[in-house]
């Protein structure tokens, strides 16, 4: 078993060795989604360190992801930004997939900024809109909080009724106003994935109130939340999910959206990022 003392052991010597090849304490953490690693291009000054020279950080297998931790500037706010996350279809546990939020807090982040590429369970999407997540519902059937509490990093039993912050939603609406456009707002259904869901577990998903679908996130924000970190999501609506339309599901019809939407995304974040 993973003990305390071995995870705040980990997330020091993660923390350290980050800390040893930047002076930057970074304020905002970002991770981005399927194909929006191109937001980081908005880093100024940036130092890049490989996943895989990071103590006890995973390394990433998926195409259209990388494994890269970026820290530098953005409209002159220290940020740290994970280019590729980690995913539990990879195999890895939910403590694993959420570790890097961890060390972000142990960096002295405050804010974090989740995005995630997304199937439309909502009817009334369309593929490149932009959600805010409201909240989330976490049907992945695990927690990265399973196992002792080490009460150093959160409380034993986290509120998660405000999961998403109202505060940086509003931001993000103000954001998205400025830019001319409006975001969709609806609740995030994170799965384990890798297959997409059947068009009758998307009938369900609806039924239980979920407007986007992924695999990604929901594990990201209970750390973040159990850290005391206020959390901001962002889903790139990249394909209607199965059954909406009368046409499979593949990668790259999600890689090709997100890349159709990543301007749009990069100025978004360029006018959120000073106000969170
Ligand atoms: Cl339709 N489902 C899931 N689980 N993840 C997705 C998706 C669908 N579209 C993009 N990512």
């Amino acid at each position: 078993m993973t003990t305390p003392q071995m995870i705040a052991g980990s997330i020091q010597e993660a923390a350290n060795y980050i800390r040893s090849q930047t002076d930057l304490k970074p304020e905002i953490g970002l991770i981005l989604g399927s194909g929006l690693g191109i937001l980081a291009n908005l880093i100024e000054n940036a130092v890049s360190i490989a996943y895989e020279d990071i103590p006890h950080f995973p390394t990433s297998t998926v195409e259209g992801h990388e494994g890269e931790l970026l820290l530098g500037t953005v409209q002159g706010r220290p940020v740290v930004m994970m280019k590729g996350r980690f995913h539990m279809y990879e195999g890895y546990g939910p403590q694993v997939t959420a570790f890097p939020v961890r060390v972000m807090k142990a960096l002295g982040v405050s804010g974090l900024l989740v995005t995630n590429a997304a199937g439309g369970v909502n009817t009334s999407f369309n593929p490149g809109d932009l959600m805010l997540l409201s909240d989330h519902l976490n049907l992945t059937a695990k927690s990265p909080l399973i196992g002792p509490n080490d009460d150093t990093l959160g409380v034993r039993f986290p509120d998660m009724s405000e999961a998403y912050s109202r505060r940086l939603r509003e931001v993000a609406k103000t954001a998205a106003g400025k830019q001319g456009f409006t975001f969709k707002e609806g609740v995030y259904a994170g799965l384990l994935g890798p297959s997409y869901e059947t068009p009758s577990e998307i009938r369900m998903l609806r039924t239980l109130g979920a407007d986007a679908v992924g695999m990604s996130t929901v594990s990201e924000t209970i750390v973040a939340r159990h850290a005391g970190i206020e959390v901001l999501g962002i889903s790139c609506i990249t394909n209607m999910a199965a059954g909406i339309l009368d046409q499979p599901l593949s990668h790259s019809e999600v890689m090709e959206t997100a890349e159709l939407v990543k301007e749009k995304f990069l100025d978004l974040v360029l006018e959120i990022i000073p106000n969170m």
